[in-house]
């Protein structure tokens, strides 16, 4: 079962945010392969209102992002109990623009991945080289020391998902070749072994997805621009058939 998950990121208010998942909802209740498992993460700000528009049709909603602690005084940030008693199952984090725009480090990702896993969510931990990086041939160093340093040591298989970003492939159109993914997922699932669900992302359209989707030890993909137009998410979820 592929796993598609959508990062709205900083985009949809209440008109928009109800229509989109009712609709995913609607095509995901009348698919006839059940060949994906769908998970939503639309902004705060309208995970309850996504959480009840999806109810009864299997799709799963996430937070973007949690703290490390459970509660306090932390201004302006989220829980992720909170993210459970909201309706999440998962909640994505150490995503490169939370890398980049708020300078997380590995062990904070680390941190804030074991605070998922306390409240009782799957933490999709993200990883994934610059250009600069890959240009140097640093790719398998970068992702192996993300890897080493932001997976907690509470990560199983069942609370953890890891998803390769290549950070150049992220909202600029280019995604990686086939030989790329290919090359970097094996290399992921010698790190981590069996067992934990691989996502690829950066750059995935309705028109990549089903090679992507069947390229080896690719268990599913993390989508952003392309999730926020309901047609071609759904046409990215069924290419998981
Ligand atoms: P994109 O974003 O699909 O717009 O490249 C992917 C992501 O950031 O998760």
């Amino acid at each position: 079962m592929k796993l598609i998950v959508g990062n709205w990121k900083m985009n949809g208010l209440t008109a928009d945010g109800r229509a989109r998942a009712e609709s995913l909802a609607h095509f995901i209740k009348n698919a006839q392969d059940s060949s994906c498992k769908m998970v939503l993460c639309p902004p705060a700000t309208l995970l309850a209102l996504v959480g009840d528009a999806v109810q009864g049709s299997g799709i799963s909603c996430g937070g973007q992002d949690c703290h490390t602690e459970a509660s306090g005084a932390f201004t302006g940030d989220i829980s992720a109990q909170m993210l459970k008693d909201s309706g999440c199952d998962y909640v994505i984090v150490g995503h490169s623009e939370r890398r980049q725009h708020h300078r997380e480090t590995d062990a904070e990702i680390s941190a804030k991945a074991k605070a998922a896993h306390a409240a009782g969510l799957i933490a999709i931990v993200c990883v994934g080289e610059t250009d600069a990086e890959r240009s140097a041939g640093k790719e398998e160093s970068v992702v192996a020391e993300q890897l080493k340093n932001s997976l907690p040591d509470t990560a199983t298989p069942e609370n953890t998902v890891i998803a390769y970003e290549p950070v150049w492939a992220i909202g600029t159109g280019k995604v990686a070749s086939a030989e790329d993914i290919k090359s970097m997922h094996a290399f992921i699932r010698s790190k981590v072994g069996e067992g934990f669900q691989l996502l690829y992302g950066g750059s995935v359209k309705a028109s990549s997805a089903a090679d992507i989707l069947h390229t080896p030890n690719v268990d599913g993909v993390l989508v952003g621009g392309a999730s926020l137009k309901v047609e071609e998410f759904q046409a990215i979820a069924a290419a998981s058939g």
